[in-house]
């Protein structure tokens, strides 16, 4: 079985720093996806609301057989869901979908700046943690100045900020400052959804290493502290995105990644993102 490093989030909670997330994969699929990554042995899977498939998910947890404290599960609380009454609402319908009585993390998916006011969600959040249901709770998409916002106003830090993070997209302030202030930093489209993967650099190091380019940018993103999730429905690459450690990075080759840097998003910019399903 490998071994998966797991990160002390800011409330001692631990999190496998490598898990497999379930964007894009059809409900009829999740099943099957999942219980195919926790086969091959992870024990991570991030997942939304918005992604139509927390059933999914819960099934396959059941159906593995692997005690439920062995598996770390994280939702997120959907876009129309930002008011107090309806993100308790919203909880107890992600609780039901995945079946489970307690989950591990739950994030606000997006801050939704122009909407409504996402400190009342954070507060939400916070009525939510106290009821012991969730393990930890934190925010997606979140910018310095929505934490900046969330620290001035209310009482928790969040454990997490997740956010894009990949070659093309460094983010290398605001890990900074999620680092800064505890807040650990999960990175989402970790190679782009496949768009990196072309780059010589990444197939030059993996002749080197012997492994993958896309087992190059993964590796990067764990030796640069941050928590990934990739998402496949291909058991090869189910396999292969978990096989990262047994090889390592020089401070060069983590730097050359680095400098493939363009401040290029593959998902919407969180500051002009107000979309409700
Ligand atoms: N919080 C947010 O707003 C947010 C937004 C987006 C994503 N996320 C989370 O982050 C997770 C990962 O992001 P993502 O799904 O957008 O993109 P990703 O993991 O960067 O890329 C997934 C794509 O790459 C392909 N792929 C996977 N492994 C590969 C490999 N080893 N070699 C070549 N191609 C490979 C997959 O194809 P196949 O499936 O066909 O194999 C799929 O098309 C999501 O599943 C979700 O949990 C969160």
């Amino acid at each position: 079985m490998t071994h998966v490093p797991t990160i002390t989030l800011n409330n001692g909670v631990e999190i496998p720093q490598l898990g497999f997330g379930v964007f894009q994969v059809v409900p009829a699929e999740t099943r099957a996806a999942t219980l195919e990554a926790l086969e091959v042995g992870y024990r991570h899977i991030d997942t939304a609301e918005m992604y139509g498939n927390e059933a999914g998910v819960g099934e396959a947890v059941r159906d593995s057989g692997i005690p439920r404290d062995e598996i770390f599960i994280t939702s997120k609380l959907n876009n129309g869901f930002h008011a107090r009454a309806d993100a308790l609402a919203a909880f107890e319908g992600t609780m039901s979908a995945l079946g489970v009585d307690e989950l591990d993390l739950f994030l606000i998916h997006w801050p939704l700046p122009a909407v409504g006011d996402f400190v009342e969600t954070w507060k939400a959040m916070e009525e939510i943690l106290a009821t012991g249901r969730v393990r930890a709770i934190g925010v997606s998409n979140f910018q310095a100045h929505h934490l900046q916002r969330l620290f001035d106003e209310t009482g928790t830090v969040p454990a997490v900020n997740q956010i894009e993070v990949h070659p093309y997209l460094t983010q290398d302030a605001l890990r900074a400052f999620n680092h800064e202030h505890g807040i650990a930093t999960e990175g989402w489209s970790p190679i782009a959804q496949g768009t990196v993967l072309h780059e010589g650099i990444l197939g030059e190091i993996g002749e080197r290493v012997g492994k993958t380019p896309a087992q190059v940018v993964l590796r990067w993103h764990l030796q640069r502290g941050d928590i990934v999730f990739p998402k496949s429905v291909t058991r090869s690459r189910i396999e292969e995105n978990l096989d990262l450690f047994d090889f390592e990075l020089t401070g060069e080759d983590v730097a050359a990644i680095t400098a493939l840097n363009k401040d290029e998003r593959t998902g919407p910019n969180p500051d002009e993102f107000n979309y409700i399903p």
